[in-house]
């Protein structure tokens, strides 16, 4: 196992990473508080890890909330229920809650520690690759709003990350792939060395090969954990962890909440900002090639769909959390590992690198 650390002062936390996880009950009892447990996770996580989590944790008094699966519950009206589970079972501030789950449970459940009673204590058990190597770390919590995605939410620490890599086998291909769209963008925002390794290791990757799977997982938070130790609230280099966000939330919520996962939208929307880089002159035809290689090695799209107009992206683009005083600022990259948030881009070359980007009808 490993331990990687959250570097937060009073609000630091380990990553545990290794296989078989669930059912060490070491790694998690130093991270609650009382006596009252509720595991959050929704209907496929549930029948498949659950009781393990019970037996585990048999010395607590647990209750639990078993959310619907998918994006678009990932909603106020669903987070309440989170709400309702916690005051049936009569939980006190002594409450610790845990995400067992992918992103969207993770999300949900930091949420929903963050506003109980102003704040109680909250654990992530990252069950998807994608939960394992961002949304689990990191502190950002929130659900989405029909007019913007993780438009509400907060900033808010979990105690500590328990990823077991063992739960990745009951993950499907496709899942698989879009939580890789997330370990590409470490590589082309701040490590090169990793774009490489990533480069010779795709086929293992897809193999689930387990030294592959873990050396990424590792790798991953490594990176995270060291931009949230410096900037935990986004005034800064945080905001280059978005990477392909702002056109691949447009795809989220344009095409309707869980038609394209959300890896699938942040692949293609770093596609775009790689294309918009190189007309902005910042990095050569080759870069743009080699990005799209290994997207496309991975089994992620390249190019958003057809179906999404430009004038659907510019509305949704417009909502993204990165415009201040009313301009949008993007993510772009200078190279592969060097990346810099910038509004300084020229509007018609954005336009024309989505344009470029999208599926032909
Ligand atoms: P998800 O939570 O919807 O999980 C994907 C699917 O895999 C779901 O159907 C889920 O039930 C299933 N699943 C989960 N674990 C499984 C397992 N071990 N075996 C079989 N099936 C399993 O999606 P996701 O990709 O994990 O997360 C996407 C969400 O995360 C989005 O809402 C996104 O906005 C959010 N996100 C947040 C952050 C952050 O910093 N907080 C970062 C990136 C993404
Ligand atoms: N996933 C982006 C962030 O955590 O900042």
């Amino acid at each position: 196992m490993k331990t990687l650390d959250v570097a937060l002062g009073e609000r630091s936390y380990p990553i545990f990473i290794g296989g078989q996880l669930l059912g060490q009950s070491q790694l998690l009892a130093p991270y609650i508080r009382g006596r009252q447990v509720v595991i959050v996770s929704n209907e496929t996580v549930a029948p498949l890890y659950l009781e393990q989590l019970r037996t585990t944790l048999s010395e607590y008094d647990i209750a639990t909330v078993i959310l619907p699966d998918g994006e678009q519950y990932k909603t106020l009206e669903y987070l309440n229920s989170i709400f309702d589970g916690l005051l049936e079972a009569r939980c006190g501030r002594d409450v610790t809650l845990i995400a067992l789950g992918g992103g969207v449970v993770g999300d949900m459940t930091g949420f929903a520690a963050a506003s109980y009673q102003r704040g109680v204590n909250f654990i992530q058990i990252p069950t998807t690759l994608l939960a394992q190597v961002d949304s689990s770390v990191g502190g950002k919590t929130g659900v989405n709003h029909r007019l913007g995605k993780n438009m509400i939410g907060a900033f808010y620490q979990p105690q500590s990350v328990l990823i077991d890599t063992t739960v990745l086998a009951t993950l499907d291909d496709r899942q698989l792939s879009a939580g890789i769209a997330e370990v590409i963008k470490y590589g082309l925002i701040c490590d090169e060395p990793f774009f490489c390794w990533l480069e010779e290791n795709m086929s293992s990757l897809l193999a689930r090969d387990e030294t592959a799977l873990a050396y990424a997982i590792e790798r991953s938070c490594r990176n995270k954990a060291a931009i949230v130790a410096q900037d935990e609230k986004e005034g800064g280099v945080r905001a280059l962890l978005n990477l392909g966000h702002t056109f691949g939330h447009a795809i989220e919520a344009g095409m309707g909440y869980g038609k394209w996962l959300h890896g699938e939208a942040v692949a293609a929307g770093t596609c775009i900002a790689a294309e918009l880089s190189r007309r902005q002159g910042y990095i050569d035809e080759a870069t743009v090639t080699r990005i799209i290689v290994l997207t496309k090695a991975a089994h992620l799209p390249t190019q958003a769909p057809a179906e999404l107009s430009l004038s659907c992206f510019n509305e949704w683009m417009a909502v993204d959390k990165k415009v201040q005083a009313g301009k949008l600022r993007l993510i772009l990259l200078k190279g592969i590992g060097k990346a810099l948030i910038t509004a300084d881009f020229d509007i018609a070359l954005m336009n024309a690198s989505i344009e470029a980007c999208r599926e032909s009808h």
